[in-house]
């Protein structure tokens, strides 16, 4: 009699430490379903915002490339981006069409058409650098701001002296017609072209 009057309040406590833990593990269930998601579209975006799918091995070309780029200086002496913007006007798209044949090999210029080993380059003019899907480099991605055509200018000139580190390995266009030609001709890969300047 007395074991059972003693195991009344033992039996009492025993419910309540299952009805807590079951307390517990509903909340535990609510946490779960709330971050459970969050974790999963947190490693889904790192790989998705990244340069590629997935997670971004070190490349051991990468190290020296940057350290070897560093070194070219950002804009010779002599060569002024603002004088082949004046000079556009004048210029003439059709032989810039011409010249373009050398881009054609790494770039489509048509609307829609397919990546090459390069960007899609319709609509370039006044586009944010390194915008499209396109597997930039990061030097690219980081430079900012959109392609005028002052920048245009830079960076066709001298592609690594402009984007320090860009995955374009293009010489460059060292005469200032010919790239007033070819950024003229560049401006009429849209519905509206960019308008000149004055
Ligand atoms: C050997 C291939 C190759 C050649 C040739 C080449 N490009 Fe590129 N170009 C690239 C690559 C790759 C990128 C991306 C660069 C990066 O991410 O750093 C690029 C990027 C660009 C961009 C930036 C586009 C954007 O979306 O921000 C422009 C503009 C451009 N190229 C113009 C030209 C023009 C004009 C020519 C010819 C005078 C040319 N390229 C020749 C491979 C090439």
């Amino acid at each position: 009699m007395l074991g059972f009057a003693e195991s009344g309040p033992k039996g009492g406590a025993m419910m309540d430490s299952f009805e807590l833990s079951k307390i517990a593990g509903a909340v535990l269930a609510a946490l779960l379903l709330i971050v459970g998601p969050k974790t999963v579209i947190d490693i889904w975006r790192s790989g998705h915002g990244a340069d590629k799918p997935g997670y971004t091995l070190p490349v051991p070309g990468d190290a020296p490339t940057e350290a070897a780029t560093v070194a070219v200086p950002a804009q010779p002496a002599g060569f002024d981006p603002a004088s082949v913007v004046a000079a556009l006007g004048a210029a003439d798209p059709e032989n810039g069409k011409g010249l373009f044949r050398k881009c054609g090999a790494c770039h489509s210029a048509a609307q829609g058409a397919a990546t090459k080993a390069g960007p899609n380059l319709w609509g370039v003019v006044g586009r944010p650098k390194g915008s499209l899907e396109f597997g930039y480099s990061a030097a690219m991605k980081e430079k900012g701001g959109e392609w005028s055509y002052a920048d245009l200018a830079s960076f066709l000139y001298k592609p690594k002296g402009f984007v320090k580190g860009t995955k374009m390995i293009f010489p460059g266009v060292k005469d200032s017609t010919e790239l007033a030609d070819l950024i003229a001709y560049m401006r009429t890969l849209a519905d509206t072209p960019a308008p000149l300047p004055n």
